[in-house]
């Protein structure tokens, strides 16, 4: 529904539908005994099935490799499995479909799903070598929406990013000079988070440029923020899933599984509540360019190319 230009979030043609958590298995890439006990490890501290590709239906898979993790939506056709480049073992490859007929899973529990689907995916996090940014990439990022929404211009926040996802915008602005802690309640995401975070001090070590000030809590947002007394950052940053469609730096089948994996962040409103009253100076929430605020009171909004900025001051 469109009001004044302004789209409304509870349109069910927006996309706000029943959002069940999904059904997630892990499998590990590889039949080599360390990818497997990798694999293993993971499963029970995620308290998540381990899976053989053709035994069962799930909505997600987290495929565990020696060092990569990769969330996909599987197709009908189970991972094959393919010998890999370097002989070590057998690779499981949701892209590669060899001869395979049209067929659903086996054990699929009753779900029908069109014959011949493709996985989608993967999902992924991979800091690469982002982190350690140039003094000239330093001072175009500063001149960004976000960096601006922030305080940036005006010193070096300490913010609580409470909606890390994929933690690209947290570790943007750690990668500024901001001092960072990033809450995810996505167990899956908290592991896949950590995970980057490490490789990012690795790289940094090697580099012997300094890491990024990122720290990572796994948890609810609100929880957190209600116990953190005289540790209360400068500035909440809210980045919540959004129920319609939007146009986001994420291609379109990984904001799909991430879509699916987390669903629309319904409560946003209740975080946002909770981040005013911690906040010593400042919540930051990010919204498409249209759409209404997430709650009355914006003091300052800063438009980019694909998001708003709401800035709410709290002092
Ligand atoms: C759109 S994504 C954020 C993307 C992120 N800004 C980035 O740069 O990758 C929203 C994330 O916030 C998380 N989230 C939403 N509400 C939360 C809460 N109350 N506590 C912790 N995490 C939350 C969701 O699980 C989801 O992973």
């Amino acid at each position: 529904m469109l009001v004044a230009g302004v789209r409304s979030d509870d349109s069910p043609a927006n996309g706000r539908r029943r959002w069940t958590p999904p059904r997630i298995g892990v499998l590990a890439m590889t039949s080599e005994s360390s990818c497997v006990a990798r694999a293993g490890s993971i499963s029970a501290e995620l308290g998540l099935p381990m899976v053989d590709s053709a035994e069962a239906w799930f909505d997600l898979l987290l495929l565990v490799g020696a060092e990569s993790l990769e969330l996909w939506e599987p197709g009908t056709d189970p991972f094959p499995l393919i010998p890999d480049r370097e002989g070590l073992g057998e690779v499981r490859s949701p892209s590669v479909h060899p001869g395979r007929s049209s067929h659903v899973l086996r054990g699929c529990s009753g779900r029908e799903t069109e014959a011949g689907r493709r996985a989608v995916g993967p999902l992924t996090i991979d800091f690469g070598h982002t982190g350690a940014a140039s003094r000239r990439t330093v001072s175009a990022s500063r001149a960004q929406p976000l960096a601006r929404a922030v305080g940036l211009r005006r010193g070096t926040p300490t913010v609580v990013d409470a909606t890390a996802g994929l933690g690209r915008d947290a570790l943007m602005l750690a990668s500024l000079g901001c001092s960072v802690v990033a809450i995810e309640r996505s167990p899956v995401l908290g592991l896949m988070l950590r995970a980057a975070l490490e490789q990012v001090a690795v790289n940094a070590e090697r580099s012997g440029l300094p890491a990024p000030r990122l720290g990572l809590l796994v948890g609810e947002a609100g929880e957190v923020l209600e116990q953190l007394g005289e540790d209360r950052p400068d500035v909440v940053y809210l980045d919540p899933m959004y129920a319609g469609r939007r146009k986001s730096a994420l291609p379109k089948k990984e904001m799909r599984i991430l879509r699916r994996l987390v669903g629309n962040d319904a409560d946003a409103a209740d975080l946002l509540a909770v981040a005013r009253r911690v906040a010593r100076r400042r919540v930051v929430v990010k919204r498409p360019p249209r759409s209404r605020p997430l709650a009355a009171g914006v003091s300052i909004s800063l438009t980019g190319k694909l998001a708003r900025y709401d800035v709410y001051l709290t002092r």
